[in-house]
């Protein structure tokens, strides 16, 4: 049985096997070093003895080789919270013949991007992934927890959720166009009348023709849905989630942290109760700044970032105007030209949740369809819900590859996903 060199901590004296990758190899002649990796962690090998059949293997094992390693467990001379493996077997699964394309010189990130499934092989691309796993794992485990229940939508639609203008649409054999999901939501809406609150986590895809460093094609969204939930609650649902992921990422993940070198006292800042502001006092704040005030406008990138950066803390920013938005959204009671709603911008970074409360009257949310251009026909099923036994509603969604980004510092959301979906890239 093999063992993980994540658990070398128990084994100290012990003769193990690990199963994994040479990443790395020095040789002086008498001692090989071999840079092992496994996936749960890594660990020196360290082979002595020149006259063994474990050294002549050593010397020709070439980078990325699949090997199996027999040794005894030591501390690291030097250092306290690390061990080493003294090699006495080495077995191998699969020597490379070719030359690792992914080497020590600095590369361009389109080469990278090109030798994807290579790169993710690397320590800072493996510490992104942990992260983004621990990201996810905790949003499941908080709404476990609070008694939310996990419903999957469908990724084939027919009808747009978030504007017609990002829609991805495929043939769909007699039913015409079928479109991409842009987001779970209206299906999040329809399952709160048996279930109260539900989320549901998945793929979702934006023709986003802008090139930017926050845009993907395709990416992962969890959206929250929550029944008899006005948007204060929805807000306050919102801060205690993101604050979870946080704490679980600052639990779980120190050692990745590391590997990224991210200033965690970003993320220790990361306490309720965040800022709050609303959309026409933003604008008020931009303009101190020296941006031209637009203030029935949506705020542009570089607005939304000074905005961000100008919070030690998350900020939601509140009520938007009716044009910018989603037509679902509630109309504020106290000034109709505006939204019950509020994007959550992380400091250094902008959006990263979008939430609001919707609109659950009939005759108010047709209106609001046929005045965002839609087809009262394709929305026919989503306005039953306003039919029989409509309620107060809100929900949000959350960009996992943003978060991530945040989390990890990036500088490019396209490190986030495995495998990223740009608009000009589609491979691996
Ligand atoms: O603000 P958005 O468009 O909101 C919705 O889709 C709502 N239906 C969600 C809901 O209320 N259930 O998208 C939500 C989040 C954004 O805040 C952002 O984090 C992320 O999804 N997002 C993207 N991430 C990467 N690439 C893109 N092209 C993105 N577009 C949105
Ligand atoms: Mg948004």
């Amino acid at each position: 049985m093999s063992v993980a060199i994540k658990d070398f901590k128990d084994n100290v004296g012990k003769s193990v096997t690990i199963q994994g990758w040479m990443f790395n190899k020095r040789s002086s002649g008498k001692v090989a070093f071999l840079e092992l990796r496994d996936g749960s962690g890594e660990t020196q090998g360290v082979v002595v003895q020149v006259s063994s059949e474990a050294f002549k293997i050593a010397q020709e094992l070439n980078l990325e080789a699949s090997v199996e390693v027999t040794g005894t467990v030591s501390r690291h001379p030097k250092f306290k919270d690390k061990f080493e493996l003294q090699v006495f077997a080495i077995k191998v699964f699969q020597n490379p013949t070719e030359e690792y394309p992914i080497g020590k010189k600095e590369h361009g990130p389109e080469f990278l991007l090109d030798n994807r499934h290579l790169w993710l092989r690397s320590r800072r691309q493996a510490a992104i992934q942990k992260i983004r796993h621990t990201a996810m794992y905790s949003i499941m485990d908080f709404f476990d927890k609070r008694g939310f229940t996990r419903i999957d939508a469908p990724i084939f639609t027919p009808n747009a959720c978030e504007g017609t203008t990002t829609l991805f649409s495929v043939d769909y054999f007699d039913e015409g166009k079928a479109y991409l999901s842009q987001s779970g939501q209206l299906y999040q809406e329809a399952a709160i009348f048996g279930l109260g609150k539900v989320y549901d986590f998945g793929p979702v895809f934006r023709a986003e023709k802008s090139k930017t460093r926050r845009h993907l094609t395709e990416f992962w969204m969890m959206d929250a849905e929550m029944a008899f939930h006005d948007q204060k609650m929805n807000m306050d649902v919102q801060e205690a989630m993101f604050v979870y992921i946080v704490e679980k990422v600052l639990e779980k993940n120190m050692p990745e942290l590391v590997v990224l070198e991210r200033n965690v006292e970003e993320l220790q800042r990361v306490k309720g109760p965040f800022h709050h502001i609303k959309h026409k006092d933003a604008w008020k704040k931009l303009a101190d700044a020296g941006f031209a005030p637009r203030e029935n406008d949506d705020f542009g990138a570089d607005e939304e970032i000074a905005l961000a950066n100008m919070f030690d803390r998350p900020v939601f920013v509140e009520n938007y105007p009716a044009g910018v938005k989603a037509f679902y959204m509630k109309r504020d009671p106290s000034d109709d030209s505006r939204v019950l709603c509020a994007d959550m911008l992380l400091p250094g970074y902008g959006e990263v949740i979008g939430g609001s409360q919707r609109e659950d009257d009939y005759n108010i949310l047709l209106g609001c369809i046929k005045d965002h251009g839609l087809k009262e026909s394709d929305f026919s099923w989503y306005l039953d819900l306003r039919k029989y036994g409509s309620v107060p509603h809100s929900g949000f969604g959350i960009g996992l590859e943003r978060m991530v980004t945040w989390l990890c510092a990036l500088p490019h959301v396209r490190e986030s996903i495995p495998f990223p979906r740009l608009i000009n890239r589609l491979r691996p």
